[in-house]
């Protein structure tokens, strides 16, 4: 393992719309060694998130922007190679922050304070429906949508890791009608036949406003916001008294650097008459609830209650490519990247 090659994907130039082809550049180095305190983790799989665009813009937000040169942050799993940790010991499997390399000498905080895999979790799992993605609809959906017997709710990039775990929580909380939006009739379909959605509509091929009038024709309780642009102004023009807007993404935007571009909320007066709530959230709120988080998720997988979709490319030469999928909905599902198989036994 010494004599491994340490491959990083760091950034090099602040992209001012799209990832290009100069946005990262791939190095190689030599393996860590981890500092007193520090565990050596070697990734093996890696997770794809939109935010992580967002990261890239030199401006305030709510973590500091990824440094010029420094390797790109991602959520990740991996297994503990060395330990000076007392916590840690070889061969476990854990989650953080450890970015698109292949080695990291890692710290016990960061964005992600890094975590044991709960007994029987498998690493995938650990980053799609049990990871930040399942946790966002978690906690979007239950404290900020406050979904109520009865209630009509709408989700907005609803095939994707977020959105269907989202729509899927509501439902169980006993909303009467979960409509998902998404691109394409293959998602739409899925929404339907096995995700417990109630309807589906295609964004790219129907006219969401008129069917949104036909599907919820005395309005919309929750709306689960992923991407904001025109969906957002359509589910606002139709938000019910009392409703609640959960103003989780806007992928719509790319998050690029330039905030004056996202689309003007032309209605907002719709939150008044309605005397309805928008409200914004980041998971990272939560972290001291994730257990419970992760402990609801996963009964509710285990009982069928919960369907959910994976997407898994294949070695860290493509992490870049595999971020622009996002943006392109390529992805159907939880965009996720193998890297390795694990190198000891597993602890
Ligand atoms: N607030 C938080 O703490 C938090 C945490 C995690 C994620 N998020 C947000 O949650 C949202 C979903 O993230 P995710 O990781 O679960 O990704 P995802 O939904 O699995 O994948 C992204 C999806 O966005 C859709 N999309 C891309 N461009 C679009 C556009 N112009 N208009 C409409 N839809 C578009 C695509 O689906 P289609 O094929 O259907 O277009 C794509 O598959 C993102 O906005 C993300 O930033 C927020």
């Amino acid at each position: 393992m010494r004599n491994d090659v340490n491959r990083q994907w760091v950034l090099k130039t602040r992209p001012s719309g799209p990832i290009q082809s100069d946005t990262f550049e791939l190095r190689q180095g030599a393996v860590p060694t981890p500092g007193p305190g520090e565990i050596l983790v070697r990734n093996l799989w890696l997770s794809f998130d939109p935010a992580q665009r967002g990261w890239l813009n030199d401006m305030k937000s709510y973590i500091p922007p990824v440094a010029i040169g420094e390797p790109m942050r991602a959520a990740a799993v991996g297994q503990v190679i060395e330990s000076s940790h007392p916590n840690f010991k070889p061969g476990e499997l854990v989650l953080g922050t450890f970015g698109w390399q292949d080695y990291v000498a890692a710290k016990s905080g960061g964005m992600l304070p890094v975590t044991k895999l709960p007994p029987g979790v498998a690493p995938n799992m650990a980053l799609s429906i049990l990871g930040l993605t399942g946790l966002t609809a978690y906690f979007g959906m239950l404290d900020i949508g406050e979904p109520k017997p009865g209630d009509v709710v709408v989700v907005s990039s609803a095939a994707g890791a977020t959105g269907s775990a989202a729509g899927q929580i509501a439902k169980i909380k006993g909303a009467k009608t979960v409509i998902g939006i998404a691109g394409g009739k293959e998602k739409c379909a899925w929404l339907t036949r096995e995700a417990h959605f109630d309807a589906a509509i295609d964004y790219k091929n129907e006219d969401v406003g008129r069917r949104l009038g036909e599907l919820a024709p005395a309005g919309i309780n929750i709306y689960f916001d992923n991407v904001g642009g025109a969906i957002l102004l359509q589910c606002l023009a139709r938000i019910a008294f009392h409703g609640r807007i959960v103003l989780c993404g806007g992928i719509s935007s790319g998050y690029g650097p330039d905030r004056g571009s996202v689309s003007p909320l032309t209605n907002y007066y719709s939150l008044l008459i309605n005397s309805a709530r928008m409200e914004g959230f980041i998971v990272l709120n939560y972290v001291a609830r994730y257990p419970e988080a992760i402990a609801q998720l996963m009964q509710w997988v285990k009982a069928g209650r919960i369907a959910y979709r994976e997407d898994i490319a294949e070695g860290l030469e493509n992490a870049p490519e595999t971020l622009k999928r996002l943006f392109v909905g390529a992805n159907f599902g939880k965009q996720l990247m193998k890297i390795a198989e694990p190198l000891l036994p597993i602890a």
